[in-house]
């Protein structure tokens, strides 16, 4: 087994990595969490896999009460935490007690969000089932919930107590969900390590087969790029934002389909794919540089957008984000393989050069996006 410590002082927590460990999980949770019970949140799909191993492997050392929601971003809303609060009340759940999420993003969010706040904070666990959860949503503590307004507006900075990653749990994943995945990967390379992107391009293929010992290297180095992050800057007043890399015109994206089209991960590699095109143009980014990262995007597979998607909708979720920040639109942008800024000045006919390129179809040709 694998451990990756996250810093963070009092609140500091081991990431735990392994494959065919659930006979082990009962040991190390003790070693975190009080005897007593645990509000155990999943969803559907994820219980029907791991529901009773799971369940099996605490019963003799908690009373598991468990709460399954419907997969899916419709089920991270203030309606479903007080579905989850009434469990938990009505299970006679106390602030010693701990709520444990087994799931994607979407369970460790919600379940994130209801430890943060359930008798003013009780303790949380982590059990990342989809790669993008193991590799960014469960670690460093972002937990949320959706208003109808936006996405992920109400909040807090929560820490876990733990985060026990289970490489088998990704086997059942969806090929789809594992490539939106695989897109956050490419993301930590792109922002914080050349020697990342090296091993990624010579271990693509058994990453994608999911290959037990090359899986296990690109998994516990995403959460070690991402704990010194966090260890740096934890409620993100600067550095944590170049986690957002892809994510300004990735979200805009999500936001002008309505969160239909895109999953989390294909917006932000588009998003990623455009903020290489507007670095080379600012001349912040060599064509060799860019020439290599839009490669390895390639290989994740970049998501054509929908037909007649207007520039101005996209433009106009952009803006709505730029109010939200009460500055002026952040981009986050390369300037080499590893590298990127914080920049905040981009012209508005770049973005929209860039933007076009993309909307209008010449997806196919990566690197023709970017010129
Ligand atoms: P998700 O939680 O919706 O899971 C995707 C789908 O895969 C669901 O249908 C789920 O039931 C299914 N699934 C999960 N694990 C499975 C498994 N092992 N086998 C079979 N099916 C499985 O999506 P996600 O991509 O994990 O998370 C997206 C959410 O994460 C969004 O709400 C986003 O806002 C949030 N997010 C949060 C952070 C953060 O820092 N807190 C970072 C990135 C994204
Ligand atoms: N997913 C971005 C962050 O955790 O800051």
């Amino acid at each position: 087994m694998q451990s990756i410590n996250v810093d963070l002082k009092e609140r500091s927590y081991e990431i735990k990595i392994a494959s065919n460990s659930w006979q082990r999980l009962a040991a190390t949770l003790v070693k975190v969490l009080p005897p007593g019970k645990v509000l155990l949140v999943s969803d559907e799909h994820v219980w029907s896999h791991y529901g009773s191993c799971v369940e099996s492997a605490l019963k003799d050392s908690y009373t598991v009460v468990p709460v399954i929601i419907t997969p899916g971003e419709a089920s991270k809303t203030l309606a479903e935490a007080d579905r989850l609060y009434t469990v938990a009340i009505e299970a006679g759940l106390d602030r010693s007690n701990a709520v444990i999420a087994l799931g994607g993003g979407v369970v460790g969010d919600l379940a994130g969000f209801v430890a943060a706040t359930y008798l003013r904070g009780v303790p949380f666990v982590q059990i990342p089932t989809t790669l993008l959860a193991q590799v960014d949503s469960s670690v460093g503590g972002k937990v949320a919930v959706n208003h109808r307004l936006g996405k992920n507006l109400i909040g807090a900075f929560y820490q876990p107590k733990l985060v026990w990653i289970e490489l088998d749990t990704l086997q059942t994943l969806p090929p789809r969900e594992f490539m939106a995945g695989a897109a956050e990967v490419v993301k930590y390379g792109a922002i914080l390590s050349t020697d990342f992107i090296t091993l990624l391009e010579e271990k693509w293929e058994g990453f994608i087969q999911q290959d037990k010992s090359v899986l296990q290297r690109i998994i516990a180095t995403c959460c070690n790029l991402k704990a010194q992050v966090v260890a740096e800057d934890e409620r993100e007043t600067g550095r944590r934002a170049i986690l957002n890399f892809g994510h300004t015109l990735g979200h805009a994206l999500e936001a002008a389909t309505s969160f239909q089209y895109y999953l989390h991960g294909e917006a932000v590699l588009a998003g990623m794919v455009m903020a290489v095109g507007i670095a080379k143009k600012l001349a912040l980014l060599s064509a060799a540089e860019a020439e290599r990262l839009l490669n390895l995007f390639a290989r994740v597979g970049i998501k054509p957008a929908p037909p007649d998607l207007p520039e101005e909708d996209v433009l106009a979720a952009l803006k709505q984000d730029k109010k939200r920040m009460g500055e002026e639109t952040v981009f986050i942008l390369p300037t080499a393989v590893g590298e990127v800024v914080i920049y905040r000045h981009v012209a508005r006919e770049i973005i929209v050069e860039v933007l076009l390129k993309y909307l209008q179809g010449k997806e196919g040709s990566l690197l023709a996006l970017a010129d």
